[in-house]
């Protein structure tokens, strides 16, 4: 029985007008977007006029199918020129050590990553077995990558201090079937840049390709230097560097679904395409993984970029500086709470030195003061931190995060850690995911306040049951719990 008042296929059709207002209804229990109080998910300049701009452009180009470039130059044409920009910006095209370069535009940067390592392994099919060696603090999006295309996975454990790999670890990585080693620039968890020539370095000297995973900091980190920042090489201009990811809808202010993945030459990138002409429809030749696509996200692109032009971008990152500068200060000025590493980029990211400052408590505790941060389980000796993505909506907000995160500490303080019954923590301990049946993770959710309804205001249970399960656990029940959620409505 469809719900006439909210079925997405009513009877007999709603009239415009409601229709919006009934998205304005359900999106009025979303996170905000815009205002500056969140720190993860959306990349807000707080720039007036350019959601209009964008929204303007999208819905121009919004019914273009990105499928064939012949029958739509529009889109090529935009897309060529966000490849060249994003190449420009880093480190490649004419005048430069690297001229060659191409590009593609992706839908994310996880399509990215994937292609990135796809063009690696198609490199070579000569091996059965094909590896990649990717730092634990790169982006889970190898892991797919990897899991997608079964390919093995070959993590580098990061230093406690630094949070970066050690040059030797990735060099000892590196084997005969090795056909991709991996940096980033910054990692997202913590916001630091890998050795990246050093490793550029290892890889070239084994023969290997290298990928710089820049979805996060290509848009960033060139502005920050030309700023005066000390940021380390990390684009092209690095030796050894074969292919580069920036994501567009991060810190170039893009609406949601467009990255550029960048190659070195086009002999590198030529893996990365898959044609067909193996059946009797059209011949099919698609440089990503998506076929069928939309120019509106690439045209809501390339209006952003052509709106922001190079010296806003500039301004944008210097008011984003400061606020990050604003930020770390306001942590340090907490007690108990300390920076995880100095921020060298866009992101602050804190722990909690003092057991009876629970972290997950004081993120549920921000949470109810309108400020929303990200909480990071402990991995591998890292402790459980907070990440704070910064974006330029967030400078007006600096002032008065402090005396709410002071507000929110002592208030977690005041709550004390969460205690989880001790039979589920040691259930937790010792479960196999293998173990885990229907009634067991019916119970679980239960219990902790999870179902088909939206997820529970205070997560801090969630986190800490999460954090005390072992990693292939954790996996399996966050696949359980969203299976929870991901249930049609009639
Ligand atoms: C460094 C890095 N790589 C890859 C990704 C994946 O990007 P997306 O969420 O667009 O797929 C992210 C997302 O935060 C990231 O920070």
């Amino acid at each position: 029985m469809i719900d006439e008042t909210t079925g997405a296929l009513p009877v007999e059709g709603v009239p415009a007008a409601r229709v919006l207002d009934e998205i304005r209804g359900l999106r009025a229990a979303d996170r905000p977007t815009h205002g500056g109080r969140l720190f993860a998910y959306v990349y807000d300049p707080g720039v007036a006029g350019l959601d209009e701009l964008a929204q303007a452009a999208y819905a121009e180009s919004a019914h273009v199918n990105g499928l064939d470039p012949t029958a739509f130059p529009s889109l090529l044409a935009m897309e060529n020129a966000l490849v060249g920009a994003a190449a420009r910006l880093l480190g490649g095209g004419p005048g430069t050590s690297a001229p060659d370069v191409v590009g593609s535009v992706t839908s994310g940067g996880t399509e990215s990553l994937i292609l990135a390592v796809k063009a690696a392994r198609d490199a070579r099919p000569d091996l059965a077995e094909p590896r990649i060696v990717v730092p634990v603090s790169g982006h889970a999006a190898f892991a797919k990558a990897a899991h997608y295309l079964r390919v093995a996975l070959d993590p580098v454990p990061v230093d406690p201090v630094t949070l970066r790999p050690a040059v030797a670890d990735v060099a000892a990585a590196i084997r005969p079937e090795t056909v991709l080693v991996v940096a980033s620039a910054p990692s997202y968890a913590h916001g630091v840049i890998d050795p990246v020539a050093e490793i550029a370095a290892v890889a070239a000297a084994a023969g290997v390709r290298c990928h710089v995973d820049a979805c996060f900091g290509g848009w960033t980190l060139p502005w920050l230097r030309r700023l005066g920042a000390p940021v380390p090489p990390f684009d092209f201009a690095v030796p050894g560097v074969t292919s580069i990811s920036v994501d567009l809808h991060k810190y170039a202010y893009a609406p949601k679904g467009v990255s550029v993945l960048l190659h070195r030459d086009p002999g590198l990138r030529a893996p990365q395409f898959f044609a067909y002409a193996d059946w009797p429809g059209y011949t099919m030749v698609n440089p990503v993984i998506a076929s069928t696509r939309s120019g509106g996200p690439i045209a809501a692109a390339y209006a952003t970029l052509r709106h922001l032009g190079e010296d806003g971008y500039l301004r944008l990152a210097a008011v984003t500086r400061d606020a990050v500068a604003g930020l770390a200060d306001a942590v340090r000025a907490v007690d108990g709470l300390r920076l995880l590493a100095e921020p060298e980029s866009t992101v602050v990211c804190f722990t909690a030195d003092d057991p009876g400052l629970d972290l997950f408590v004081l993120v549920d505790e921000l949470t109810a003061r309108g400020w929303h941060t990200q909480p990071q389980l402990a991995y591998a000796g890292l402790p459980a931190s907070v990440h704070l993505t910064v974006t330029a909506a967030v400078a007006p907000r600096v002032a008065e995060f402090g005396p709410a995160l002071a507000e929110a500490a002592a208030a977690a303080r005041a709550a004390g850690p969460v205690v989880l019954p001790p039979e589920l923590l040691a259930l937790a301990g010792s479960l196999t995911p293998e173990a885990l049946t229907p009634d067991l993770i019916a119970g679980l959710a239960a219990g902790l306040g999870l179902g088909a309804g939206p997820a529970p205001d205070r997560m801090a249970a969630v986190n800490t049951l999460l954090q005390a399960a072992p990693v292939r656990l954790r996996e399996r029940l966050l696949v359980e719990f969203v299976g929870l959620l991901q249930r049609p409505a009639w």
